[in-house]
Formats: C-alpha cells, structure tokens, sequence
C-alpha cells in the first residue's frame, strides 16, 4: 500500500489527477472506473485542466462509473452519471461508445446489474478509483457487503443517507438503493487509487487502513490488493 498525505485539498486533485494522466499516458486503452461524491470533483476538474495543458489523447480509453442511486436517470443533475460526465468525460475526446454507466431506472435491476458485470467481463479495469463513505463503504457497498459479489442493487444505510443530505436537500430525499460494482469487482482492477478529504473521514480511514479487514468495514478489504494507492489530505490521515 502506497499512502500519500498532501496538505491541502488542491495539492490531493492534483496529485490523483496526474496519477489518472499518468495511467492513460503509458496506457492509451485504458479501462477506468470513476467514483462520484464530493471528493473527487477536483479529481475531475484536474483530469481537464492536465488533458487541455496537455493534449493527453482519451480516445482509446474506456470509462466506466462506480455507482448510480436507483430511481435517477443520467439527465438528473444528482445523478452520478450526469455528475460524472458533467465534471469530466464530456469535457475530454472521449469516445460516447467507450462510456459505460450503470442504470440505475432499468425496470429489471437484477438483469441491468448482471449486464453491466458481463461488460465488465469484456474490460478488464486498470485503475479503479474510489472515495469512502463515512461508514466505511467503497461504491455503495454498505457495512456487511459479502466480499465476494459482483454488480448489486443495494439498500443505503441511514448514515449514509445522513452524509448524503446536505447534497440532496435533506436525508429523506436521498434515494433509498443503490446500484453498485461489488467488491469482488473493484478487488479485480489491476490498480486502486483512495481519495479520501477532511477530519470526517479521519476515523474511518484508519479503521479502513490498518483495522481489522471485515465486511463491518467494507473498505478494510483493500488491504489486500497489491497495488493500492492512497491519497489523503492532512485532516484525513490526522490520527494515522
Ligand atoms: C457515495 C458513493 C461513493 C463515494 C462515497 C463518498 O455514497 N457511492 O462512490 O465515493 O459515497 O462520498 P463523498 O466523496 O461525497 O464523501
């Protein structure tokens, strides 16, 4: 496991923007997941600033998204399909057909799930990156996730409704399920890169890091991945 500790917020974008750059430079047909939440929207803005300083060319790349909240289509702004596009994908000389996102208003969940796990089958993900629910979730798989599923519709946890609420206007307005990549999955990228920003995550990140490994705190299997890059700011590996 690979930590890095920035001081601010900035210097962390900065530092996993180049990482991604970096991915897609040496590996032009790069397969890359994207995670929503607060935490890498600078992430984002970052991969656009390096691609337009740079002429990085993603026309090869694949991109595929972690997660989406059941019940929200990719034109609704809280989707993180729109999210995700909106703050990055559209903005580089990625090719529509190379982006995959899970459907979260399919009518057969179950079946849009194992599609998108077949897909998946078809690219191999290179690197992976992911932030990390106060609870200690990685996508939405919440405390208590059987390590070993692929794709999955999933019901959030309360507190995770809580963090999500300031986003969504108040905890009950946050959609009730989510549909995920499992942690079987995220386990299979080649590589990983952990964001995680702020004293909330404090905790959590430690636990996560250096706890016991346990479907209690889903993120705490990452340990065992062999190429695991992490990136915190000062707040987040306060008490490491
Ligand atoms: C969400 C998402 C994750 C995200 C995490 C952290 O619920 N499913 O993909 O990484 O929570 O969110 P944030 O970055 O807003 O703290």
């Amino acid at each position: 496991m690979r930590i890095i500790v920035k001081d601010t917020e900035q210097e962390l974008d900065m530092a996993a923007a180049l990482e991604v750059t970096k991915q897609v430079i040496v590996k032009p047909d790069s397969v890359i997941t994207f995670a929503g939440g607060q935490t890498t929207i600078g992430l984002h803005h970052e991969i656009v600033h390096l691609y337009q300083q740079w002429g990085v060319d993603y026309s090869k790349m694949k991109a595929f998204t972690l997660d989406e909240y059941v019940g929200l289509s990719p034109e609704d702004h809280k989707s993180v399909s729109f999210r995700i596009r909106n703050q990055v994908l559209d903005h580089l000389n990625i090719k529509s057909e190379h982006i995959h996102m899970p459907d979260g208003m399919a009518e057969d969940l179950d079946t849009a799930c194992h599609e998108y796990s077949r897909l998946l089958d078809k690219h191999p993900v290179d690197l992976e990156v992911l932030g990390i629910g106060t609870n200690g979730h990685i996508g939405f798989n919440e405390p208590g996730t059987a390590f070993h599923l692929d794709t999955h519709v999933k019901d959030l946890e309360s507190r995770t409704a809580e963090m999500k609420a300031g986003f969504f206007g108040s905890a009950a307005m946050v959609p009730k399920q989510g549909l995920t990549v499992g942690i079987k999955r995220i386990m299979m990228s080649k590589q990983i890169l952990l964001l995680a920003k702020g004293e909330s995550k404090a905790e959590i990140i430690k636990k996560a890091l250096y706890g016991e490994i346990t479907p209690e705190i889903p993120a705490s299997v990452l340990q065992l991945h062999p190429f695991l890059t992490v990136i915190l700011d000062k707040e987040a590996a306060k008490i490491l």
